[in-house]
């Protein structure tokens, strides 16, 4: 298990770098008084209402309320996950990643991806150059592989014999230790080998276009038919999909993204056209694979063969979507016609119909209610309750939100049941929902609201003196957030000049959200110290009127006398 990374040092990261040289390098901004603008690139606009503000290390679009650090800029704009993003602004301040419990990240994995690129490079040339390469193309031809996809894919052969690449490339005690982390050569009996021969190589590159690791293709039809890189260090089957990094070159913006099973379906369908397929590297789609699916689109089609093996395919991946289906995602699933992959498929009808097919494709929900239907009798009630009875569990799979009611909806005609027999909400959450539609600025503003609000527009707030301190002990909704945002910035004194390192200390948290909001709600007023300061009385005061009742209704119940109850009152209270 790796560690966490500590948040002292995503506080020093976030200090160290600049969030408008790094954004500047994506999209040019201009100076606008303190602040730097640009056209927003998270939604359509023509005048600039994105801002990033070098004071606070944080960017805000008044259109789309996009908002965040530099490390949350990555991830939405670059599509990294949070630890790479991280990883990439450890890797401009010039420093390690340290994790919790003193382990690293892990060792330097750059020479192996020097190593894996060394060896993409020459397998590319032993395309063109080998001897027996003639026997590679002509088999590439007959499969109908164009050059320029050939090229596009950094598509190559490993010639046949046992130890070319070790002979190219390993030339030294190091540089064959790397072939052997990197997964290029297998040991048997202390003789080391290659473990690809006579194969064509698709080399499988990351979201970044760095070579992770190969598929080996046979020429011919002995087994393996495929060979596929072990996992190392830098390359997990579980989470790479072959051709991300390809649509992302190709392609400006990526709209949706199609799922395949195999190397050749993806470059077939480039080929006529189709830019946005990726395959899962002979495993299922998982959770890790959909996650970096919904960073770059919210629109995914998975891809199988129409039979048995191909509809269970389908049946799994749904599983494995439900729980990420947050609202404006969209996910399809297209059955092909027994016997026929996109590959061959494509090639036979062309590109048209082909994205017809896709176009056609069949809605998660669809799908979902159809197989279910197909275990049940819905002709009659006891087969409606039933179908009702499998689909509760999957619905409770969907996170809150419009998606997870329309599927309850849907549900309940299907069923002929009203929703609230339905119920699959888990009762923690239940009104998060509800809250949701809630638009925030017609949420009242409370005191609590006020003051999270204005430390989060202004956080040197919390370093004001002489703050009361007392309403902490307030029973109260978003006493113990408000508490712990002022604590958190009081403690970390940093925090209070940087608010994407603030903002990332909720990353991941249901509160989050609520902070979201909060900093995104319009106020009245300028005065923010004297607003601040007439919050925490405020609630000071509530804290009183709280003490006070109660101490009312102990007396009123009888568990204290008048006397006890008027003593009490002044020693609280000394002016009362
Ligand atoms: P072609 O026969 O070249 O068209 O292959 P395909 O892309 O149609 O592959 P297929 O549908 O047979 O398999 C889909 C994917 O499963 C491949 O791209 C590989 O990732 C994987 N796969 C297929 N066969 C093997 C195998 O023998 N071994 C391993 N490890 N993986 C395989
Ligand atoms: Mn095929």
């Amino acid at each position: 298990m790796v560690g966490k990374i500590p948040s002292a040092f995503i506080d020093d990261l976030l200090n160290r770098c600049d969030i408008v040289d790094l954004i500047n390098n994506r999209i040019p901004l201009k100076k606008a008084g303190k602040d730097y603008q640009a056209c927003c690139p998270f939604h359509d606009e023509k005048t600039p209402s994105f801002t990033v503000s070098q004071d606070k290390q944080f960017y805000h679009c008044f259109g789309c309320n996009a908002h965040g650090s530099a490390i949350g800029f990555l991830m939405d704009y670059d599509n990294m996950s949070f630890v790479e993003a991280i990883e990439e602004l450890a890797h401009q301040a010039g420093v390690e990643v340290p994790r919790e419990g003193g382990q690293n990240a892990g060792s330097d994995c750059r020479p192996l991806y020097a190593a894996l690129e060394q060896a993409a490079h020459y397998y590319r040339e032993q395309l063109r150059r080998h001897p027996q390469a003639s026997r590679a193309i002509t088999y590439l031809k007959q499969r109908g592989l164009s050059g320029e996809i050939a090229r596009d894919f950094n598509i190559g052969y490993a010639p046949p014999g046992w130890d070319n690449l070790i002979k190219h490339q390993g030339h030294d005690t190091h540089s064959i230790k790397q072939l052997r982390e990197s997964g290029m050569t297998l040991e048997s009996e202390n003789r080391c080998y290659d473990r690809f021969r006579d194969r064509i190589m698709f080399p499988i590159r990351d979201y970044r276009g760095r070579t992770v690791g190969f598929g080996g293709r046979i020429l011919g039809d002995e087994k393996p038919k495929y060979l596929n890189s072990p996992e190392t260090p830098v390359f997990h089957k579980g989470r790479e999909l072959y051709g991300l990094y390809e649509a992302h070159k190709a392609l400006r913006k990526i709209k949706r993204l199609l799922v395949v099973e195999g190397y050749m379906d993806v470059a077939a369908l480039a080929q006529f056209g189709i830019r946005y397929a990726v395959a899962t590297l002979g495993t299922a789609t998982t959770a890790d694979h959909l996650e970096r699916i919904f960073r770059t689109t919210a629109e995914v089609i998975f891809c199988f063969d129409g039979d048995r093996a191909g509809r269970e395919a389908g049946w799994k991946a749904l599983n494995t979507t439900l729980p990420l289906m947050r609202e404006g995602r969209e996910a399809r699933f297209l059955f092909l016609p027994d016997g026929e992959d996109p590959d061959t498929l494509i090639r036979k009808e062309g590109t048209e119909i082909f994205e017809q097919r896709i176009q056609n494709a069949t809605p998660l929900s669809q799908f979902l209610f159809d197989k279910l239907a197909e275990q049940v009798d819905t002709s009659n009630l006891d087969g409606r309750a039933r179908l009702a009875d499998l689909a509760k569990p999957l619905i409770a799979k969907l996170p809150q939100g419009v998606f997870h009611e329309m599927m309850l909806k849907a549900l309940s005609e299907l069923v002929g049941l009203e929703p609230t027999h339905l119920n699959t909400q888990p009762t923690t959450s239940s009104n998060t929902a509800i809250r949701r539609r809630t638009p925030h600025n017609l949420q009242p503003m409370t005191p609590v609201r006020l003051a999270i609000t204005l430390l989060l527009k202004q956080p040197d707030l919390a370093q004001l003196p002489n703050l009361p301190t007392q309403w902490k002990d307030l029973k109260k909704p978003g006493i113990s957030l408000l508490t712990e945002l002022l604590e958190t910035i009081q403690e970390t004194p940093s925090l209070a000049t940087n608010k994407g390192a603030l903002f990332e200390r909720w990353r991941g948290r249901e509160e989050a959200r609520h902070l979201s909001k909060l900093a995104n709600t319009n106020l009245p007023t300028q005065e923010y110290t004297v607003e601040f300061r007439d919050a925490l009385t405020h609630l000071q005061k509530q804290l009183e009127e709280q003490s006070q009742d109660l101490l009312l209704e102990q007396y009123k119940e009888g568990s204290i006398t008048e006397e006890q109850y008027k003593e009490r009152l002044r020693q609280q209270y000394p002016g009362k």
